[in-house]
C-alpha cells in the first residue's frame, strides 16, 4: 500500500470542538469592538495563503480557527445588529445545525434527520396555520424557496394549457407574466429568470401609501394582459416587504387571482412568521388559501443560515414539477427495494423529488430543535417583542422634534431618517438630507454597535433597521434612536460648518 498523506482526523471531535469553542464562547459575547472591520488586513494577511501542498494538520488548522477566523467573523448576532433581513442562529438551532452536518449529513434514506424534516415542515405548516395537506420542502433560503414555489407556479399554468413545463419546457407559453408590487423582493425577477420566464415577465405594480400592493391597479393590468394575449403564471403578494414590512392585502389579492385563475404566491420570506403576532395577525387573512408560500426560517426562527422552506397547496404538483427520475443506479429503485433489506431500500421522504438539490444535509433538524426548545408560545413571544421593538422605535421617532417617520410599522421593520431642527425648504432640501442621513448611517457603522439598514422609499433615504435578532433588546432600541440624534446633530454642525461640503 502506498503510505498517504490523508492525515485528517476522523475522531477526537470531542477535542477538535473544545479547541474553538473559547473562541467561540468569546465570540457570541460581543463584548469586543467588530474585530473584522478593526483588523481587516491583519487577518486578510494570515488567510490570503497559497494552497498548502502539505497539510498543516489538524492542531494548527484548528488554531488558525480559533485565533483568525473565528474572532473575524460576522456578527450578524450581536444584539445591535439590525441589517437586512439576516441574523446568527441562537445556540440550540446552531448546536442542531452541528450535529446534523455529523448525524443528518444527508436529508435522504430512512433515519431520524430525514423524518425530522417531514415532522419540522408539518410544524411549520401549523404555525404558519396552513392545511395540513400542503406539500412542504427545505430549500436553502428565501431565494430557492421562491424559486420552487414559481417552479410549481409555472407548472400549473402550463397544464392548465396542456404543456408539461418539466419535460417540455415552456417555449408554446405565449407571453408568460408575473405580477407583484413594485416592493416586491427581486429574487422573484431571478427567478423568473432562471425558470425560462424571463427576469422581463415580472410586472411590478404600484402600490399605496402604506407601500402595499394596488389590487385595482393588479385587476386591471391581468385584465388587459389577458387581452393582449399574456399567459399569467403567477401573482406574487409579499407577506412582509423587505423595505417597510408592509403585508400586501392577502385576501383581496387570492380574490383577484381567483376571479382571473391565476396562481396565488406568497413570500413570507421575512414576514411570513409575522401572522403569530395576533395584533397584525388579520392582515394574513387569506394566507391559508395561497397556492404557494415561501418562508425562510433562518431568517426569524433564528435556524444556521441556509434554510428555507415553500408549500404548496396542491400535493403532487412539486414532484410533477421537480421529480428525479426513477433510477437504477440509486438505492430507493425497484429492484433495490427487491433485493436488498436496509434503511437503504428506502429513500424515505422523497424531499430530493420536491425541489432542485438531490444531496442536502437535514435543515428540519435544526427548525425542529429550534421549535423544540420555545414551542410556538416561545415563537410567539420572539415574534411579538419584534415587532413591538419596531413600535417603540416609531413612537420615539413620532416624539422626537428631529427624527422623521418615513412609512408605516406593520411587522419588525421601521424606517425614519433625522432631519434637523431649521432645515430651510428648498430645493437642495433632499439631497442634504439624503447626503445627511448616508453620513449618519455610514458613523453608525463605523461606531459597530448599531448596525441597521438602508433604504430608498419613492426616492427618500431611510435608515431601515429590522427587528428578527433574538439577541437585540429594548435597551438597543432607545439607544439606536440617540445615537442618530446625536450623530446627526453632530454631522449637521460639521455640515453648516463648512457649508456647501454636501
Ligand atoms: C421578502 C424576501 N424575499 C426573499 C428574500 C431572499 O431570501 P434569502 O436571502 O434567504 O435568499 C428576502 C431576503 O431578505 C426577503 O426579505
Amino acid at each position: 500500500m502506498q503510505p498517504t498523506s490523508d492525515a485528517s482526523v476522523t475522531t477526537g471531535l470531542g477535542e477538535a470542538v473544545q479547541a474553538l469553542l473559547p473562541a467561540l464562547e468569546r465570540f457570541i459575547r460581543f463584548d469586543d469592538r467588530d474585530l473584522a472591520a478593526l483588523e481587516h488586513a491583519r487577518w486578510r494577511a494570515a488567510l490570503d495563503q497559497p494552497l498548502p501542498e502539505r497539510g498543516a494538520g489538524a492542531e494548527a488548522t484548528l488554531r488558525v480557527l480559533a485565533e483568525v477566523v473565528i474572532p473575524h467573523g460576522l456578527r450578524t448576532g450581536s444584539p445591535g445588529f439590525a441589517g437586512w433581513v439576516t441574523t446568527m442562529p441562537t445556540v440550540v438551532p446552531a448546536a442542531a445545525g452541528f450535529a446534523a452536518s455529523i448525524a443528518a449529513a444527508q436529508r435522504f434514506w430512512r433515519h431520524s434527520g430525514n423524518f425530522l424534516e417531514h415532522v419540522a415542515l408539518g410544524w411549520l405548516a401549523q404555525l404558519l396555520g396552513l392545511p395540513a395537506s400542503c406539500q412542504g420542502t427545505f430549500n436553502s433560503g428565501g431565494s430557492s424557496a421562491n424559486l420552487i414555489a414559481l417552479g410549481a407556479a409555472r407548472q400549473w399554468a402550463c397544464e392548465q394549457r396542456g404543456i408539461d413545463a418539466s419535460r417540455e419546457g415552456v417555449g408554446a407559453l405565449q407571453r408568460p407574466r408575473i405580477y407583484a408590487s413594485n416592493q416586491v423582493h427581486h429574487v422573484v425577477h431571478r427567478a423568473a429568470g432562471v425558470l425560462g420566464l424571463g427576469r422581463s415577465a415580472v410586472v411590478a405594480l404600484p402600490t399605496d401609501r402604506g407601500f402595499r400592493l394596488d389590487v385595482g391597479a393588479l385587476r386591471e393590468r391581468l385584465r388587459r394582459d389577458a387581452a393582449a394575449g399574456c399567459t399569467p403564471v403567477a401573482v406574487v403578494a409579499s407577506a412582509g416587504t423587505v423595505n417597510t414590512g408592509a403585508v400586501d392585502p392577502i385576501r383581496e389579492v387570492l380574490q383577484a387571482c381567483r376571479d382571473e385563475g391565476v396562481w396565488l404566491h406568497v413570500d413570507g420570506a421575512y414576514g411570513g412568521f409575522g401572522v403569530l403576532d395576533p395584533e397584525v395577525e388579520p392582515l394574513f387573512d387569506g394566507l391559508r388559501e395561497a397556492d404557494s408560500v415561501a418562508v425562510d426560517p433562518h431568517k426569524w426562527l433564528a435556524v444556521p443560515l441556509g434554510c428555507g422552506a415553500t408549500f404548496v397547496r396542491d400535493a403532487s404538483l412539486l414532484g410533477r414539477a421537480f421529480t428525479l427520475e426513477p433510477a437504477e443506479y440509486l438505492e430507493g429503485s425497484a429492484r433495490h427495494v427487491e433485493e436488498l433489506g436496509s434503511q437503504f431500500d428506502d429513500l424515505g421522504h422523497p424531499f430530493h423529488d420536491f425541489n432542485v438539490e438531490q444531496s442536502a444535509r437535514s435543515r428540519g433538524v435544526t427548525v425542529w430543535a429550534a421549535l423544540q426548545e420555545i414551542g410556538r408560545d416561545g415563537m410567539r413571544a420572539r415574534i411579538v417583542r419584534h415587532d413591538g421593538f419596531a413600535r417603540r422605535l416609531e413612537g420615539l421617532v413620532r416624539a422626537s422634534p428631529v427624527l422623521e417617520l418615513l412609512a408605516p410599522v406593520t411587522l419588525s421593520i421601521c424606517c425614519f431618517r433625522y432631519v434637523p431642527q431649521g432645515l430651510a425648504p428648498g430645493p437642495g432640501r433632499e439631497q442634504a438630507l439624503r447626503a445627511l442621513n448616508q453620513e449618519i448611517v455610514r458613523r453608525l457603522h463605523a461606531e459597530h454597535h448599531h448596525v441597521p439598514s438602508s433604504t430608498e422609499l419613492d426616492g427618500t433615504f431611510a435608515i431601515r433597521p429590522c427587528y428578527i435578532n433574538p439577541r437585540t433588546t429594548a435597551a438597543d432600541i432607545d439607544d439606536l434612536a440617540q445615537a442618530v440624534e446625536r450623530i446627526g446633530a453632530q454631522a449637521w454642525r460639521e455640515t453648516v460648518g463648512t457649508a456647501g461640503a454636501w
